[in-house]
């Protein structure tokens, strides 16, 4: 295991731009796994999440090449036509991978088993399995449905009409990637619309999709048994990704970059919309769509931030950037509270109290009430001086960095390694701007 230290240095300038979006990359190689014929995916995320979800593809069919840096070649089987791997598909520490391919395998008649790091071995599965059962597939896992897990899929798949009891995409496109290969129509309802990434990628290679408003929500439904037709894809960068160089760039004085072609979808961008209530220059420029995704090229801008108050109703837009959010709060004047906050728990690690320590560390106060953060800005830069453990956490890692860039004293991470699950190339981008981040 090997660490990183971040130290405040110059200001960061510069145009870069961020690895593919992880989301994104996953259904790209998902969905044209089962299309018909070749597609090229440019800009896919070469991380360790997404080549896992790549080898179990190709360990169930799937012809997958990688062609050059970022652009993979995949010729799919078609929808139904993957075959029973030999061997246990080990996804590493990637949720998404395990939980949207545990959909797709629901739907064929075959055995599949799962299994992952010491992460994902501890993460909730039966968010999926329950709603897959109805389906017709069935599951052999480890006590509180964890991995590892064995999928027994169904002959032929049930289509079901689900409300979803956890605002979660992953369970969602879990369950329409069964969908795919079920007769009839696969309903999914939820309370707070999710990233919806299975939806357009699957409507970009043909498949209908509906979204409806329904008395309780919106309805996402999907028409069974599609011909997927292959289609090229642009992968744009991981709004999730460039959400560091973003912080970094504002809490640092005299900062000013652009990062270019970061997906803007909608359901992604609450911190975003967040920093700016806290007062950021962020522009977003160039905005146009690509491959059924919208993007753009953020021009950020340093400046003192003020406090917020995030209601529970935008943490799907930002799940995955609380982290680097409470980074951001704890050197901006005044108290803020992100609030509902309970699936940061069921993370890559528990992201709530893992976010309080390593505040804590550094000298921040900071408080759990319930499901809610509040972090006490410090309207300048916190005192640092800590090393922070990663616990498996690449987000974890990489917001304790951009806190090492903002305060007094250097702030390290126990594990760098694990950086590469979504932003392989963190630390020399940010080099790259200027930033201070080097070995301990
Ligand atoms: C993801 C959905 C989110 C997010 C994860 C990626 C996806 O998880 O945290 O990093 O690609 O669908 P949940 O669906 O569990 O909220």
């Amino acid at each position: 295991m090997s660490g990183l230290r971040a130290r405040a240095g110059a200001a960061l300038g510069g145009t870069t731009r961020v690895p593919g979006d992880k989301s994104i990359s996953h259904r790209a190689l998902l969905t044209s796994a089962v299309a018909v014929g070749r597609t090229t995916i440019v800009g896919l995320l070469e991380g360790d999440d997404v080549r896992r979800t790549a080898a179990a593809l190709a360990a169930m069919g799937a012809d997958i090449v990688r062609e050059a840096p970022g652009r993979w070649r995949v010729d799919g089987v078609g929808v139904g036509g993957l075959a029973e791997p030999a061997s246990v598909l080990d996804m590493g520490n990637s949720g998404t991978g395990a939980r949207l391919l545990m959909g797709l395998v629901a739907s064929h008649a075959m055995t599949a088993m799962f299994t992952g790091d010491a992460s994902l071995v501890r993460r909730p599965m039966a968010r999926v399995t329950e709603p897959l059962s109805r389906m017709g597939a069935n599951f052999v896992s480890r006590s509180g449905g964890r991995l590892p897990l064995a999928v027994i899929g169904a002959k032929t798949a049930v289509p079901i009409d689900y409300r979803l009891p956890v605002a979660s995409a992953q369970v969602k496109s879990a369950i329409l990637y069964a969908g795919l290969n079920a007769p009839g129509e696969t309903s999914v309802i939820e309370g707070e619309p999710t990233r919806d990434h299975s939806e357009r990628m699957m409507r970009h290679f043909g498949a209908t999709v509906r979204v409806e408003d329904a008395d309780d929500g919106r309805r996402v439904t999907l028409v069974g048994q599609p011909e997927l037709i292959a289609r090229d894809v642009a992968v744009p960068a991981d709004i999730s990704s460039a959400a560091f160089p973003i912080v970094a760039a504002l809490l640092v004085e005299g900062s000013e970059i652009a990062l270019a072609h970061v997906g803007t979808n909608p359901l992604r961008t609450g911190l975003l919309d967040t920093l700016v209530e806290m007062g950021a220059d962020i522009r977003l420029v160039n905005a146009h769509e690509e491959a059924g995704e919208p993007v753009a090229d953020l021009h950020v801008r340093a400046g003192a931030l003020t406090a917020v108050d995030v209601p529970p109703a935008r943490a799907p837009r930002m799940i995955d950037e609380y982290p680097i959010l409470a980074v951001a709060a704890a050197c901006a004047r005044g108290t803020s509270r992100f609030r509902g906050l309970a699936e940061l728990r069921v993370k890559e690690s528990d992201r709530l109290s893992g976010i309080a320590r390593g505040l804590s560390q550094c000298g921040v106060k900071v408080e759990i009430e319930g499901d809610d953060l509040i972090v006490h800005g410090t309207g300048g830069p916190p005192l640092g001086g800590a090393t922070v453990a990663a616990e498996l956490d690449h987000r974890i890692a990489m917001s304790f960095l951009v806190m090492g860039l903002a305060a007094k004293a250097p702030v390290a991470i126990d594990d760098a390694e694990t950086i590469d699950t979504s932003f392989p190339g963190f630390a020399a981008l940010m080099r790259s701007l200027g930033a201070a981040i080097e070995a301990p």
